[in-house]
């Protein structure tokens, strides 16, 4: 009964205060103020805004403090010719990923004669900007070289013959750059989509069987014991069948002792779809299995002309996958699918849409990196030690 009165009371009071309006309300008798703490808080968990200046970073000097990696894909035909792109990634990103020069077709176009150049330029950009290497991609159904596909479909290649050139593949490829890149992504894009997942129909799955993946990753482990073994894959930002079905494998692979290290979660949004909103508790799982997260492809497109209802709603998408990574105490990196407009894949892959990275065409920071760098300053740092 007692309880009850002050409920009302406290209604009432909100109530009156709401129908007099401000001015009145500055008359009324103004609650007491709450005791002082009695330690002032720590910076970062609730204590003073961060000083003016200190918000304005570049995104690497602000992703230091969380231990967080964050990166870029790099498109190294705008690095070799492209100054003010140039400057902007080593400005602005502690981690690097080969937008295209890493994968198989690029690294070994004609079968035996392999191409290092690109990939090697790219290794040296890392090298003399203090910046870490995201491999990608060992394993992928897309840009694999003419000579395999060919092979494996006019059967000149079988099973067996395969089997030794996956084997051989990633042995040279991750023996090349051992100690050099950090991580790689060894299968891209495993699952299929939908509400039943399975492992997509690949020449791998097809002529290797379903443990393809285990034999990858060990034979990647051998070459390179240090590098951190990722799975990567679209669509499974949010907890989903797909991301479930990333779930039960790593589990299941991690019980078998196969040297899985992490899983990248591409992050490619696009605003007709549903935000994952529940990013946080999807790696979170992932996390409690001892396995590394990281966001590895983050773009977020949208059908243009811009408008500001866009603009706000690339911001949030951008900052919802950056929180999810910031909460998560293993999230070890976020990385962005291109930094800029000009060279961004989505309008040749998405007709109509675009727009969906953090700087214009004119490299000018847009919304979208000013809220990255707003979650980045402000954000506390419970997890601060992350392994980047
Ligand atoms: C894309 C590149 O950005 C394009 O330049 C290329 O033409 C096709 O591949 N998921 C991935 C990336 O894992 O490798 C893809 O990159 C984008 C989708």
């Amino acid at each position: 009964m007692k309880k009850l009165r002050i409920v009302m009371v406290g209604v009432l009071t909100a109530g009156a205060l709401y129908a007099v309006g401000p001015s009145a309300a500055t008359a009324a008798p103004q609650p007491p103020a709450p005791p002082a703490p009695a330690t002032p808080p720590k910076p970062g968990h609730g204590g003073p805004a961060p000083a003016p200046g200190t918000i304005d970073q570049p995104l690497r000097v602000l992703a230091a403090k969380h231990g967080l990696g964050v990166g870029t894909a790099i498109d190294v035909n705008a690095l070799a010719n492209d100054a003010a792109y140039r400057e902007r990634a080593a400005r602005e990103f502690s981690a690097v990923t080969a937008e295209n020069v890493m994968k198989w077709e690029s690294l070994e176009p004609v079968r035996g004669q392999y191409n290092w150049g690109p990939a090697d330029e790219l290794v040296e950009f890392a090298r003399r900007n203090g910046q870490k290497i995201h491999g990608h991609t060992l394993l992928w159904h897309n840009q694999l070289p003419g000579w395999l596909t060919q092979g494996v479909a006019d059967g000149s290649i079988d099973s067996a013959e395969l089997r030794s050139i996956v084997k051989n593949h990633i042995t040279t490829v991750v023996k090349r750059y051992r100690g050099k890149v950090r991580s790689w992504d060894v299968v891209n894009e495993a699952f299929t989509d939908g509400d039943n997942p399975v492992l997509r129909d690949t020449i791998f799955r097809r002529l290797l069987g379903p443990d393809y993946i285990a034999d990858a990753l060990r034979w990647a482990h051998a070459a390179d014991p240090k590098a951190k073994l990722f799975l990567n894959d679209y669509a499974i930002d949010g907890i989903n069948p797909k991301s479930t079905a990333y779930y039960e494998l790593a589990k299941t692979l991690r019980r078998q002792g196969v040297p899985l290290h992490g899983i990248g979660f591409q992050g490619h949004l696009d605003l007709q779809y549903p935000l994952p909103i529940d990013a946080p508790q999807n790696l979170a799982r992932f996390d409690q299995l001892g396995l590394e997260t990281a966001f590895t492809e983050v773009d977020v497109r949208y059908f243009l002309p811009t408008d500001t209802y866009k603009e706000a709603g690339q911001v949030g998408s951008f900052n919802t996958l950056l929180s999810a990574c910031l909460l998560t105490p293993r999230c070890v990196m976020f990385t962005v699918w291109g930094f800029t407009d000009r060279y961004s894949w989505v309008p040749d892959a998405f007709s109509g849409q675009g727009a969906a990275t953090p700087f214009d065409e004119n490299l000018a920071p847009k919304a979208a990196y000013r809220g990255l760098q707003q979650v980045l300053a402000t954000a506390s740092v419970p997890h601060g030690r992350r392994g980047f």
